[in-house]
């Protein structure tokens, strides 16, 4: 069965980025980081997730999604095909707690499949493995009926 991949952005400090490769470990999926610029460049030839930390910039107001998520986003087909958003937080954020990924579902009418903190306990990482094996399973289905 076709596993979907998981395209993440993860700065400096990494805990996204150790979360994906946690991801990857536990049962072979793969994990795209859109730090490197060919990553960036590329597009999914199919379905695709994104897993993405929140960055709140300086005002109050200005919730963004990191730049180099923004910049694989600008592809209409890379919009199109990415089915779910996973996120990365801190909940010392508040109200602002994964506000990038929450606001990239309002807007994209996509599903928050899971959201954790930091880079995720090891419990964090077997759930999310979990609902995106059902997602692989719902995606099988769809293309042998549809
Ligand atoms: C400057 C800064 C702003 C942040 N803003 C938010 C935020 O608005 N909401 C949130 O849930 N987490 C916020 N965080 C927490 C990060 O999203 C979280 O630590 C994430 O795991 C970082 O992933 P990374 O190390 O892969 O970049 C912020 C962290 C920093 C350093």
């Amino acid at each position: 069965m076709r596993k979907i991949p998981v395209y993440y952005y993860s700065s400096s400090s990494n805990l996204t980025g150790r979360f994906a490769e946690a991801l990857a470990r536990i049962d072979g999926r793969r994990v795209l980081n859109l730090a490197r610029s060919e990553v960036r460049r590329s597009e999914p030839t199919g379905p695709w997730v994104l897993l993405t930390p929140s960055y709140k910039a300086g005002n109050a107001a200005e919730v963004t999604l990191p730049a180099g998520v923004r910049a694989f986003l600008r592809s209409p087909m890379t919009r199109r095909r990415m089915v779910g958003i996973i996120g990365s937080g801190n909940r010392n954020f508040g109200e602002y707690y994964q506000a990038a990924a929450r606001d990239l579902s309002q807007r994209s009418g996509r599903p928050v499949l899971f959201e954790f903190e930091l880079s995720g306990t090891r419990e964090d990482v077997e759930r999310c493995a979990a609902i995106l094996a059902s997602l692989d399973e719902a995606l099988a289905e769809v293309r042998s009926t549809g």
